[in-house]
């Protein structure tokens, strides 16, 4: 269920624009995702052009991405703070509430963008909804696969296990677990599914992301769009 559609320009706008907001010396959560990865890209530039950064990854595919353009990493267990995330979603909600995980990095992504002093969001407008709806990735440790899914059901969600694309079978995450996409239809509480999913035994993380994101950076034709938190 990796995030298709949407402008690349405009993502890459969005992108850019958060990427200037990295100082020098900071600490730079490295987001997931076609759009966070043009902020990744304009971070390696800046390191070119003399930026001092340090970049903690959120998956194999930010880490490797990161050494390509040049940014230096650093292990989450290895620094004190985090200075600035940037990262993507699949959804945005007009409380700023997220969908995240269409690329099964949520669980990653939760714990930095977390632990970010600001957590940046970059979008293009089709990520953009007044409330979720979208399906909400649940990743799950193997062997809970079938509980998680009876449990998914009782919260009257429709889950399913989400199937890898040049694999015969499922999609298994660089933690070494599986994902189920869960249909909610609109989620009129994200708080409360959120704080649901998280309860159940088997749950590693899921793609709720409420009450995390300061800032949402919109990417448009014409420029870009910064939503705050209040
Ligand atoms: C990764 O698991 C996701 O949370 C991404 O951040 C999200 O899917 C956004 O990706 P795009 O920027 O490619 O749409």
């Amino acid at each position: 269920m990796k995030t298709h559609g949407g402008s690349d320009a405009a993502k890459r706008r969005a992108g850019e624009h958060a990427a200037d907001l990295v100082g020098e010396g900071d600490v730079v959560g490295l987001g997931t995702g076609s759009t966070a990865a043009h902020a990744i890209r304009a971070l390696g530039r800046a390191v070119d052009a003399g930026l001092d950064v340090r970049g903690v990854a959120t998956s194999y595919a930010a880490r490797d991405l990161a050494r390509e353009v040049g940014v230096p990493l650093v292990d989450l267990d290895a620094v004190e703070r985090i200075d600035v995330a940037i990262d993507g979603a699949d959804q945005v909600s007009d409380d700023l509430d997220l969908i995240k995980g269409g690329g099964a990095a949520h669980a990653r992504e939760k714990v930095v963008d977390a632990a970010a002093d600001r957590f940046v969001v970059v979008v293009d407008p089709s990520k953009e909804t007044d409330r979720l709806d979208g399906a909400v990735p649940v990743e799950v440790l193997p062997d809970a696969r079938a509980t998680v899914r009876r449990a998914i059901r009782d919260l009257d969600g429709t889950p399913t296990l989400r199937a890898a694309e040049r694999k015969d079978g499922p999609v298994v995450t660089d933690n070494g677990n599986l994902v189920l996409d869960c249909e909610f239809g609109v989620v009129p509480d994200p708080a409360a599914l959120a704080s649901e999913l998280a309860a159940l035994p088997g749950v590693v993380a899921h793609g709720l992301f409420v009450g995390l994101a300061d800032e949402v950076h919109v990417g448009h034709a014409d420029g870009v769009r910064v939503r705050t938190a209040d």
